[in-house]
This record gives C-alpha cells, sequence and structure tokens, in this order.
C-alpha cells in the first residue's frame, strides 16, 4: 500500500525560497519537499508567460534537474557521494507530488544547521572552516554540476566514521539552456570556481550582518 501523505495540516520543519520541508509522517530519517503552493501559482500559474506554461516539465523542472545530477555523480561511483544528500525516491501527498530525501541531523536529532545557521549563531569555528575547505575541494573534484550555492543549501554535520562534514542538498543541476558544464570539465571546474567565490562573498555578507546585531 503506498497511500497519500497527509501533510497539509502538519508544521513543516523549515522551508526555503521554493520549498516547504517537512518530515516524512513513516519515517523520521526523510524528509519530503514540496513546492510551495504560492510558488506554483506565481511561477507556473494562468498569469505565467505562455513560454514558461510550454515547459513540458513546469513546476517540476527543479525535480528533473537535481535528480538528473544526483544520477550523473552516483554514475561515477559505486557509493553514494557523502557530500551530496541522497534523494530516496517521490512521495504522492496532500499538497502535490513530493521528492524524498534523507535528512541530514545534528547530533541531537535536529536537523542539521545549515552555513547560514552556523554563521548566525557562531558555531563556524576552525573545525568547520576546514570540514567546509574539504568539502569545496570535493565538489570541485566531482562532475557535480552546481546551480545556485547559496547558504541555505549547504549543510553540516558529524558522523562517528567521518568527523565533521558539510552536505549539499539543494541548488544542484545545468540551469543554463547550453549544455556547456556538462560536457566540459574544464568548463564545469571553472564555473563552480565562480560559485565558491560568491559563496565566500555571501558568507562574509552574512559575518557583517550577524556582528551588527
Ligand atoms: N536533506 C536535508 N537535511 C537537512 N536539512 C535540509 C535538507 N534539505 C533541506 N534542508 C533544510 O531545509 C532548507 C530548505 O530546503 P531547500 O534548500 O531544499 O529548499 P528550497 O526552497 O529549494 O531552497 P532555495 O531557497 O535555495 O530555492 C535548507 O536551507 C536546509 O536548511
Ligand atoms: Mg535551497
Amino acid at each position: 500500500m503506498d497511500p497519500i501523505l497527509q501533510l497539509k495540516n502538519l508544521e513543516p520543519l523549515t522551508h526555503g525560497r521554493s520549498r516547504l520541508v517537512f518530515e516524512h509522517p513513516d519515517d523520521p530519517d526523510l524528509l519530503v519537499k514540496v513546492i510551495r503552493p504560492e510558488v506554483v501559482d506565481d511561477r507556473f500559474g494562468n498569469n505565467t508567460k505562455w513560454y514558461k506554461k510550454r515547459r513540458r516539465f513546469g513546476k517540476f523542472i527543479s525535480y528533473i534537474r537535481e535528480i538528473q545530477e544526483f544520477l550523473a555523480v552516483r554514475e561515477t561511483q559505486d557509493h553514494d557521494a557523502h557530500f551530496l544528500q541522497r534523494i530516496v525516491g517521490f512521495a504522492r501527498t496532500d499538497m502535490g507530488l513530493g521528492l524524498v530525501m534523507e535528512a541530514v541531523r545534528w547530533t541531537d536529532g535536529s536537523l542539521a544547521p545549515n552555513l547560514a545557521t552556523l554563521i548566525n549563531t557562531d558555531r563556524l569555528d576552525d573545525t568547520a572552516n576546514k570540514a567546509l575547505d574539504q568539502f569545496l575541494d570535493e565538489i570541485l573534484n566531482s562532475n557535480v554540476i552546481i546551480s545556485d550555492m547559496n547558504l541555505g543549501n549547504i549543510v553540516y554535520t558529524f558522523s562517528e566514521n567521518r568527523g565533521h562534514y558539510f552536505v549539499l542538498i539543494d541548488g544542484i543541476g545545468n540551469n543554463s539552456l547550453l549544455p556547456f558544464k556538462a560536457i566540459s570539465q574544464r568548463i564545469n571546474r571553472r564555473s563552480k570556481l565562480g560559485r565558491f567565490k560568491y559563496l565566500r562573498m555571501r558568507m562574509e555578507r552574512c559575518r557583517a550582518k550577524n556582528q551588527k546585531k
């Protein structure tokens, strides 16, 4: 039996600009992400431009990019990459088709803090900074294509055998029309170095804002 998950009456654990993040009602190790209803209306409703509506996948285009990228990385190795969130599959929900992911958790069982939370709570210490350098190195040396490295898309966790490490939980896949990054590893690397620079700038801005408080 594959029941439709009832999420509407649950409180999401958190959200991003485009999705609500729920704990899976049957399994706390998993999260279910659904597209925010207001985002669907705004970007894909009746008033949106015809060329957007004509795209075959419509609001699911972000799912396609994410899954495609997850598979491209998985194809290069016979185990899941620890720096990338594991996609488990789809779930039918009362808020539309949801994407099911493995939850990354902190040692106390709460949801793993993202980079913005780490900075805002003064927890980006030497260990975390070293883990971040290593994480960016692994991303650079993998075939993954990055579309959006905002501070909310990177979370921090700990495990006995790996120690402290970061996981990319969103913002993967090619969002440009031309597939240069998929074809050329050199172009992809150059693009990622640009994203890292931008990430460091975002971190600086977040730090400065936090110090003003
Ligand atoms: N697998 C995960 N484990 C732990 N926390 C997660 C996970 N996935 C998402 N989160 C948390 O939920 C927040 C929102 O998720 P996500 O980034 O997927 O939403 P979004 O709306 O697609 O984001 P954006 O604003 O970048 O478009 C993240 O910033 C992160 O803190
Ligand atoms: Mg995000």
